[in-house]
């Protein structure tokens, strides 16, 4: 099943100069991709697009089986809600504690509080934060941040997960750990796009690229892509 699917896909913002040109890719249900480039080719931006926070100024998006265009915008929040964000800069809620930062997905989705409490401990305790589930995001290192905003991300199992430089601010073994976390989380069927500088993951978790140069694809799946 196609889950993404880009048609001659453009964007600016406001009056700038576009930013990306002719995008036509799609992704498959259970892919892993790398989105990789220079600063500046557009990663952040194709993520934006993906994420639904920004439209695309040609072209056509079809997400999770929706062309993007003809979707109510009071529809938009539940098909975010399958969409996992890890965004380069956190936004973690600063006045919540890690715990309740994690947990937020699951309160909307009206799980039981018990059931909260495992899945939250569970996961804050795999990605190294389990002593410091109480503490507010202000309070932490940038390397604790963006684990609990990866844990945020995959807690309710996403269709689409996508991750802006997720391992840019931690060391690699915890870089390791939540490239596992991600593997796992594509094994049980999430479409998986990681934005990355970190070249050493690329080489080593081997998944297939995409590449952005000065915002046009120039590997990778033009038309579509496969599962990986
Ligand atoms: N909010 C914005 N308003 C106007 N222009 C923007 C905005 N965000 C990004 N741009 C421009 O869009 C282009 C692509 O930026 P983008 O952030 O997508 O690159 P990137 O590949 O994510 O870079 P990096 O690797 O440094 O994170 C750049 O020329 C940038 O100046
Ligand atoms: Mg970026």
């Amino acid at each position: 099943m196609t889950i993404v699917k880009f048609s001659n896909v453009g964007m600016r913002y406001s009056t700038g100069p576009e930013v990306l040109h002719d995008l036509s890719f799609e992704l498959q249900q259970g892919s892993f991709h790398f989105l990789t480039g220079p600063s500046g080719a557009g990663k952040t931006s194709l993520l934006k697009l993906l994420y639904l926070g920004q439209h695309p100024t040609r072209g056509i998006i079809h997400m999770l089986g929706r062309d993007l265009t003809a979707v109510p915008r009071r529809e938009l929040p539940m098909l975010r809600r399958q969409i996992g964000i890890v965004f380069q800069d956190f936004r973690l809620l600063p006045h919540l504690s890690a715990f309740d930062n994690v947990a937020l997905p699951l309160r909307t989705s009206g799980l039981a509080e018990k059931d909260i409490k495992r899945n939250v401990t569970e996961l804050l305790e795999w990605v190294g934060i389990g002593d410091k589930m109480e503490a507010r995001p202000p309070t932490l290192s940038g390397g604790e941040q963006q684990r609990i905003a990866i844990a945020r991300a995959v807690i309710n199992r996403p269709k689409l997960l996508v991750a802006d430089e997720p391992t840019g601010n931690v060391d690699s073994e915890i870089g390791t750990r939540i490239m596992h976390l991600f593997e796992e989380l594509n094994r049980h069927g999430t479409t998986v796009l990681i934005a990355t500088h970190d070249d050493e993951i690329v080489t080593r978790f081997r998944h297939p690229q995409m590449r952005l140069e000065n915002g046009t694809l120039t590997e990778g799946p033009k038309r579509k892509v496969k599962a990986a």
